[in-house]
């Protein structure tokens, strides 16, 4: 995970603390969904036991990685093809999980600057990550 806005406090790593957010707690040494997906698609949210995890899910169904990506792939798809031809500018993005590149609102954004997105996750862990 890189190291922009967490931070340490004793006993593990916190998220940073915003104005009148609550840190989160990223609790390193267990696994985390959200991080291994990220580490599927080659980002840097993810911590050793995320990677380690994420492997032994991989040796175990080695299209693991492929089917994160593949999902990523038809995202951008779907919504190149919701803004640009269908003409859709408002977007809720359920489950949104921690941001990758591109991210939603870069996509739509691209074709239609004026595209808003509202994203949306029951995570802590990724909401600290918005
Ligand atoms: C595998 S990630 C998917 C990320 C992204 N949508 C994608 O397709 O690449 C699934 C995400 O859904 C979130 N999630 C699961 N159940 C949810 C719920 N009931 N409400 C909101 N988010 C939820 C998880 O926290 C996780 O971040």
């Amino acid at each position: 995970m890189s190291d922009a806005g967490t931070g340490t406090t004793g006993a593990g790593w916190f998220t940073p603390v915003a104005a009148g957010v609550q840190p989160v707690d990223l609790n390193i040494e267990v696994p985390h969904p959200a991080r291994m997906y990220d580490y599927y698609l080659g980002g840097k949210e993810n911590f050793p036991a995320d990677r380690e995890t994420a492997e032994q899910a991989i040796a175990a169904f080695p299209n693991t990685r492929n089917a994160a990506r593949q999902n990523r792939a038809f995202l951008v798809r779907a919504v190149r093809h919701l803004v640009g031809e269908v003409g859709i500018h408002q977007f809720l993005d359920i489950g949104t999980g921690i941001p990758t590149s591109p991210n939603l609102h870069e996509v739509a954004q691209g074709i239609a600057p004026d595209t808003r997105v509202v994203y949306a996750d029951n995570d802590p862990t990724v909401l600290a990550l918005h």
